[in-house]
């Protein structure tokens, strides 16, 4: 027999794209080999799933998963938002918490998934923009008006949504943004008062809307240093947002449970 036989190691090193759940085949495997403890799954059921859910009517509010570098804040953002589109992938989740929460949204959203990568746009116009080309491939005929034209973002939203309610009745719609930490450290102060202006509409559409809104960020927004320049606007996004943090020992349990999978 050989050692290959005995056991099975999936290899660390790959980043995930987020992109990838686009595709059913890929988001099953991004499924499956999704490993986490018993501790993970709670955190997830109680912050994200609790969020994300519109069977029951709370204050629903936008949700950051923070994790450093390779935490795999992207993997589990593919994972959940995979399974939120489609319910046949539920089958392939290992971990039993994690799959009896998932059950309350599962299949019950239509999901746009998206990086964003080096560019000078508003957050408002690269969400909004991603968002409409989204909706006219699922046959919604909506144009948001132009940033100089609107008081708010929430109203356009809100008429964009009963379009969505015609066409997908029961249906929420889950927005996804990798890459989130990244972009915001590179904007200027007056630049990113306004993204952050953004974010807290799109937090406080979360509960009158289906919308939801799920983002990967390096390091968490509130309190941090980097940041303090902002710190009042930070306060207004901190109101409308939940975080979930992926620590080390989650990470650990992980590497234990991938290195010495038995096939
Ligand atoms: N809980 C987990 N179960 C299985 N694999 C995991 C888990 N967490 C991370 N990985 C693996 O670790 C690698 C990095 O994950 P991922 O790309 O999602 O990290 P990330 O936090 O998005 O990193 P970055 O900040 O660089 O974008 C991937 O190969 C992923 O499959
Ligand atoms: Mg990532």
């Amino acid at each position: 027999m050989r050692y290959g036989d005995l056991v099975h190691y999936d290899p660390i090193e790959t980043i995930i794209n987020l992109k990838d759940a686009d595709d059913e085949e890929k988001a099953a495997a991004l499924v499956k080999s999704y490993v986490m403890s018993d501790n993970m799954a709670e955190n997830i059921v109680n912050i994200c799933i609790s969020q994300l859910q519109f069977d029951e009517t709370i204050d629903n509010k936008g949700l950051f998963i923070v994790g450093n570098y390779g935490t795999g804040k992207s993997h589990l953002m593919s994972v959940i938002s995979s399974i939120a589109e489609n319910e046949k992938l539920l089958k392939f989740v290992t971990n039993d918490k994690f799959k009896d929460g998932m059950k309350r949204i599962a299949g019950k959203f239509k999901v746009l998934r998206f990086d964003i990568g080096s560019t000078d746009m508003p957050l408002r116009d690269i969400v909004l923009s991603k968002v409409e080309e989204n909706i006219h491939q699922l046959g919604i005929e909506y144009n948001f008006p132009s940033m100089d034209k609107v008081a708010n973002n929430k109203d356009s939203l809100m008429e964009m949504m009963a379009l969505f309610e015609e066409k997908y009745p029961g249906k929420g719609y889950l927005i996804v943004v990798d890459e989130l930490f990244d972009f915001l450290k590179t904007r200027k102060e007056q630049e990113l008062i306004k993204d952050l202006a953004f974010l807290r509409e799109i937090g406080e559409i979360s509960k009158s809307t289906k919308i939801r809104f799920m983002s990967g960020v390096q390091e968490s927004l509130f309190d941090n240093p980097g940041f303090q320049f902002v710190a009042r606007t930070i306060l207004k996004v901190k109101d409308r947002f939940e975080q979930i943090i992926i620590k080390r020992e989650d990470i650990s349990y992980v590497v234990s449970e991938r290195i010495l999978k038995k096939r």
